[in-house]
């Protein structure tokens, strides 16, 4: 079976662990500062704050940028739980607007609607490895006085011209095993801004400046310099790992048949995280690939405001048709790059007979 995702660990990731758990220094050190510097680098931003996991990227991100209790966050219910959960982490409540039919992205022409005065920040998610209209947002954004958190869990390296996700607010970045780059477990909060930089670093490490000093009530959300060594083999690595995505990716744009995809916006790279389609009958469509060998990923089956806690928190009635949609339709196919030519034939070939035999998927009757 071609997996959907294999993260590969190589003689590079072997020895920096295996120095950093010689050295005895195992918790956030030299490593996770080295990690830091090279990530906020790579992004193009002078602050990076490494974190345990993207969901505390996100909530130091949010934290950092004040929102808090009584505040709304405007978000897509098209996303991963946690870009509307860590929202709930400050007291503020998500407002959740759709996506854009065309790239699955936030619709930027919804946003202002959904401003009010307790409006404090706009979070849109680079999804699949395609960056969100940020131009576009920042614009709004700051006519607005809102902050821009952008959820960049999918999209290491992408940009829009040559400026990179992760750069054009405060970037929240995922290092879970299946992303682009991993650390094992890891996030990464990026900014331009030093007083966001300064209250994600306080807010890491209980409130604490000075060893047991503690200026405010805060978490443990660190790194450990294990995970940081794994970061930064691979984040040499992740320039090579994305071309080999996009080679593949630009391989299934010229050869798959009867499936939609995202539209990738003019001037943006995409590093697709994701390789998604939209099919028809999409139960069997699974079936039919994996009969063929080819394993298979939905991202996401149920919009965030159909979820339990959002049902009790009374979004159930709210309709958003274009990710209610999404969700019964996408299907994520293997990208990686460790796939081989080979397994990217077999993975074509399995599309496109499956399409053809339960029928193309029509793009109309989205509307
Ligand atoms: C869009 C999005 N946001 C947030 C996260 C949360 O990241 P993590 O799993 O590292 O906590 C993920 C990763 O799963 C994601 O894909």
């Amino acid at each position: 079976m071609i997996p959907i995702a294999r993260p590969q660990m190589g003689d590079e990731e072997k020895e920096l662990v295996w120095s950093a758990m010689s050295s005895g220094a195992l918790a956030q050190g030299a490593r996770v500062r080295e990690l830091e510097e090279r990530f906020a680098d790579f992004v193009g931003v002078p602050h990076a704050v490494a974190t345990s996991s993207g969901t505390t990227a996100l909530h130091l991100a949010l934290i950092g940028s004040d929102v808090g209790s009584g505040d709304e966050v405007i978000t897509v219910p098209f996303t991963f739980f946690a870009s509307a959960s860590t929202v709930l982490f400050t007291g503020a409540r998500p407002v959740f607007v759709d996506v854009d039919e065309a790239t699955f992205n936030i619709d930027v022409a919804q946003i202002e609607a959904a401003i009010t005065p307790r409006t404090r920040a706009i979070l849109p998610v680079s999804l699949y490895g395609q960056p969100a209209d940020l131009p576009a947002i920042a614009e709004i954004a700051e006519r607005h006085g809102l902050a821009l958190v952008e959820d960049a869990a999918q999209s290491h390296g992408a940009a829009i011209g040559d400026r990179r996700s992760g750069s054009w607010g405060v970037g929240c970045f995922s290092f879970y095993p299946t992303k682009n780059m991993t650390t094992g477990e890891g996030g990464m909060v990026t900014t331009a801004d030093p007083a966001v930089a300064d209250r994600a670093r306080l807010m890491r490490e209980h409130g604490m400046r000075v060893r047991y000093q503690h200026e405010m009530v805060g978490f443990n959300f660190r790194m450990t310099d294990i995970h940081a060594s794994i970061g930064l083999a691979q984040l040499t690595k992740l320039p090579g790992y994305n071309a080999r995505r996009r080679h593949i990716a630009a391989r299934y744009d010229r050869e798959l048949q009867g499936v939609i995809t995202p539209q990738v916006q003019p001037g943006v790279t995409h590093v697709y995280h994701q390789y998604t389609i939209r099919v028809s009958r999409r139960d069997e469509f699974v079936d039919r690939l994996k009969e063929q060998g080819v394993g298979t990923g939905i991202y996401y089956p149920i919009p965030v405001h159909r979820q339990k806690p959002f049902l009790e928190l009374g979004y159930g009635d709210q309709r958003f048709p274009v990710s209610e949609r999404l969700c019964g339709e996408v299907l994520s196919i293997p990208v990686h790059p460790s796939l081989t030519d080979d397994e990217v034939e077999t993975v074509i070939a399995a599309v496109n007979a499956t399409a053809a035999e339960l029928g193309p998927i029509q793009a109309a009757a989205t509307a």
